[in-house]
């Protein structure tokens, strides 16, 4: 069994970003710039667009966030979104997700400029990914395919088994999997809550992606032997050991699962620095895309 160590590559993948942006200050004098609008206060949220900054630092980027109210109304958010649309100083922006109830998150995904659209959220990014056409890939599933293919892990002909149809992972992972492409080629199956008998589905899985939101769901019974089992679940449990007072734990019974795998990915440390990579990465290709720089 191996472990396919996310926070690693990731790092590799960082080194190069920050060479490849360095080139790009020293011959134009400017960096890519990465705007993220945060509406509220959710912790999380909050943490995730801190992480966006400081991922961007550490590579040379540049970074700003624009703190808007709970109380934000829809038109002001627009409002925000189409001045981001216009400035040429932003390459790249993303709108944190989840939005306040009484703001319509297809309506503000749908009015970001597509060509900055670094979150590859957009109705035109996901509907150039499913034609095979140059477009930003949502972060999480873009970062999966990068895994796959720095640990050389063949897709081509394999049996993939995603669980969970999320729009921002299961179901364009489904679609990126089997493209013709490189990863791609593999014959997928995409599961959800009403997906009968599932695990005489994933026992068939060469690959088995685990998307579902719960927590240590995927057992050993539902694995066929030397699997390559990739987990993106993320969840915090209590435990009384660690100084923060809690562990983090994915999609997979780790313990059970990994002896069963030829490779696997731990949480954390896997799918989750792999996903703040591909942002990176998406906001490398908007500043080529918005400036021509190549
Ligand atoms: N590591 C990362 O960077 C990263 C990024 C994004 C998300 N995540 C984590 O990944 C997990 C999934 O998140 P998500 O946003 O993709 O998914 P999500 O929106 O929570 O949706 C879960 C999916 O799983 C399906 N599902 C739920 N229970 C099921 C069951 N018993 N059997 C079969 N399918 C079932 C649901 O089916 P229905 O469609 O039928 O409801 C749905 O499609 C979460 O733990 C999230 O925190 C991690």
């Amino acid at each position: 069994m191996k472990i396919i160590d996310g926070k690693t590559t990731a790092e590799l993948i960082k080194n190069e970003i920050k060479t490849e942006v360095a080139a790009i200050i020293d011959k134009y004098n400017s960096a890519p710039h990465l705007a993220a609008i945060l509406v509220g206060e959710d912790p999380a949220s909050n943490t995730y667009v801190n992480n966006k900054e400081k991922d961007c630092r550490s590579v040379g980027m540049t970074s700003s966030v624009y703190r808007m109210s709970s109380r934000t109304s829809e038109e002001e958010l627009l409002r925000t979104i189409a001045f981001l649309n216009e400035d040429e100083q932003i390459h790249g922006f993303i709108v944190q997700l989840p939005l306040p109830e009484h703001i319509n998150v297809d309506r503000i995904i749908a009015a970001i400029n597509p060509n900055k659209d670094v979150d590859g959220f957009h109705p035109i990014n996901l509907g150039r990914m499913m034609l095979g056409q140059d477009s930003f890939l949502p972060a999480t599933p873009f970062g999966i395919l990068e895994l796959l293919k720095r640990y050389n892990i063949e897709t081509k002909g394999k049996n993939c088994v995603v669980l969970g149809r999320s729009n921002i992972v299961g179901t364009p992972l489904s679609i990126m999997l089997s493209r013709k492409n490189d990863p791609g080629n593999s014959t997928v199956t995409l599961c959800h809550s009403y997906s009968n008998n599932l695990a005489d589905i994933t026992r068939q899985a060469d690959i088995l992606i685990a998307a579902i939101g719960k927590p240590e769901f995927v057992t050993k019974e539902m694995i066929k032997e030397n699997a390559t089992v990739i987990d993106v679940g993320i969840h915090r449990v209590v435990d009384h050991e660690k100084n923060s007072g809690y562990k983090l734990i994915g999609d997979v019974k780790f313990d059970e699962v990994a002896p069963k795998c030829n490779y696997i990915t731990p949480v954390p440390g896997g799918v989750g620095p792999m996903t703040r990579i591909a942002l990176l990465l998406n906001t490398l290709k908007a500043f080529r895309k918005t400036t021509g720089i190549s």
